[in-house]
């Protein structure tokens, strides 16, 4: 019998797991740590490595039409500039010149104060689960302690991107909670610039790829040359990614070295591309559900066209309920022939396709697929985690913490238990188990401790099944106990159905 509760603040919860388990350090943390920047602990490195395997798999191996590659992190400058980065790959940053805090304008929220109809001064918020209702708490607050009397009208929410010149020295900092200091927005390029060889100079610049896609798009010509690739065909790659995000936050969500997990699929000029994107849409909400994550928390997000990134015709974004609010995990773009063309003409060599069926060169259309581990990573750890109270043999409650994680990605699939260390024949008896499970599958092997306590151990870190040796299994028929990580049930199994169940459930 189990009792489940959402702990009170899961996302400390989740850090201070992440941290005490090995999934996720702070990076240089003796150094006191650099924001936006993170270390994946022994648990973590087998959790992000199975979820990256398993998109590989099913996007790569599983599929004729996608081929991967691996591209290197610092490119030729031009390929940025082409891309339209250099000149566009920007954020509004503005500067509270007292606080030295920077913001994104575009989480940076303010309304006018109205009363009795007229704006007496303005209230300022950073983007959170309710913007609205801190900024109209502020209000209230602004008109007691100016001690003004009349009717407080409903804010209005504004983003700081859409103050006027005369607004902005009225808007408060949210760091003093002043007017004054906060700077108009300026455009912020995101890239990080390093210098390639021993001059430091302009014309060594180069820089840290923001996104991998345009690996893809510079190799579609060597791909398209020495594979047998057909229109429409995908290339995928995975990888590091830099960005200086001027407000990295929310743990791994958003930070500013991470990795993505991105396909190019060329399609014909003339094909029906919306309905290729509605089939990739489908296809990462599938993939989604395939590695646990549950369709309650997903839902989509249609870019307006006005919001729309300078190469794209429709972008769609999975979005996932994070314990934050409900933020963006997977972007589906249609980005038309922008790339190829752009690269075409900045590098003069020709982007084209020889299509057979028209005897026809073409620059095929592009449908992209964009997706940060790291965010998938933090998506399951959130939907996976639960504390629960539970009866003990001895029918004493205690709590259990447990990451319910799919078999497909949990970084242990299969734990071994001797049910006593000091009996020779159990111990040997488990690590012949375990060594022949260890071929296949990501096992572990405990003896330390009372049973209870081992099974708390691997509920923490996702361990979907124990497999306990004990005297019947040596004595008897040669069955284990298994137990089952979700329900905590047990049931006696065979060596062939435990082998026949892994087999089954991490694929
Ligand atoms: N090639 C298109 C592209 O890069 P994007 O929406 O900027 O599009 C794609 O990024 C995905 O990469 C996002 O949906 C998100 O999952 C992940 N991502 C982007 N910025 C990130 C950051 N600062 N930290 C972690 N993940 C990030």
């Amino acid at each position: 019998m189990s009792t489940t509760a959402e702990p009170s603040n899961l996302m400390e919860s989740l850090v201070s797991l992440a941290k005490r388990r090995g999934f996720v350090y702070p990076s240089s943390e003796i150094y006191g740590g650099l924001n936006g920047f993170f270390d994946y602990g022994p648990m973590g490195v087998e959790l992000k490595r199975n979820i990256r395997e398993c998109w590989w798999r099913d996007m790569v191996h599983r599929r004729d039409d996608i081929v991967g590659i691996e591209t290197s992190i610092i490119m030729h400058p031009k390929v940025w500039e082409a891309s339209g980065h250099v000149a566009g790959f920007t954020d509004p940053l503005v500067d509270c010149k007292v606080s030295k805090q920077r913001y994104r304008a575009d989480q940076l929220f303010f309304a006018a104060v109205v009363v009795d109809g007229k704006a007496v001064g303005y209230v300022s918020a950073l983007e959170s689960e309710d913007t609205g209702a801190e900024l109209q708490a502020a209000a209230e607050q602004f008109k007691r302690k100016k001690a003004i009397q009349g009717a407080l009208a409903t804010v209005q929410v504004r983003e700081f991107t859409e103050a006027t010149e005369a607004e902005i020295p009225l808007i408060p900092s949210p760091a003093t909670g002043e007017p004054g200091s906060l700077t108009p927005p300026r455009a912020f390029n995101m890239m990080f610039e390093t210098n390639v060889g021993a001059l430091k100079d302009a014309s060594s610049v180069a820089y840290l790829r923001p996104e991998t896609a345009q690996g893809m798009f510079v190799d579609f010509k060597n791909v398209v040359d020495t594979t047998r690739v057909k229109l429409p065909f995908g290339i995928a790659q995975i990888g590091k990614s830099f960005r200086n995000e001027i407000t990295p936050r929310n743990f791994i969500f958003r930070s500013r070295e991470f990795e993505q997990m991105e396909m190019e699929y060329f399609i014909h000029p003339n094909a029906d591309w919306l309905a290729c994107h509605e089939e990739w849409l489908r296809w990462c909400q599938d993939w989604l559900k395939s590695i646990g994550l549950p369709e309650s928390h997903l839902s989509l997000h249609e870019h307006p066209k006005e919001k729309l990134a300078f190469y794209s015709r429709r972008t769609v974004d999975i979005m996932f309920k994070y314990p934050f609010g409900v933020q963006e995990l997977w972007g589906i773009a249609a980005r038309s022939d922008y790339d190829l063309q752009q690269h075409q003409k900045f590098s003069g060599v020709p982007q084209v396709f020889f299509d057979e069926a028209g005897k026809q060169k073409v620059v095929p259309h592009v449908i992209e697929p964009a997706v940060g581990v790291d965010r998938i990573f933090l998506a399951v750890l959130a939907a996976g985690y639960a504390e629960e109270d539970v009866k003990d043999e001895k029918g004493n409650v205690e709590k259990r913490t447990v990451l319910r994680l799919s078999p497909r990605i949990a970084p242990v699939k299969v734990a071994v238990l001797p049910l006593l260390k000091n009996k020779e024949q159990l111990t040997a008896c488990a690590r012949e188990l375990y060594l022949k499970l260890r071929r296949r599958y990501a096992a572990f092997y405990d003896d330390g401790g009372a049973i209870g306590k081992r099974y708390r151990r691997q509920d923490e870190i996702g361990t979907p099944w124990c497999v306990t040796i004990d005297f019947e299994t040596i004595e008897k028929d040669g069955t284990f106990t298994l137990r089952d990580r979700d329900s905590m049930a047990q049931k006696r199994i065979t060596e062939t159905e435990l082998f026949a169940l892994l087999e089954e459930r991490v694929y």
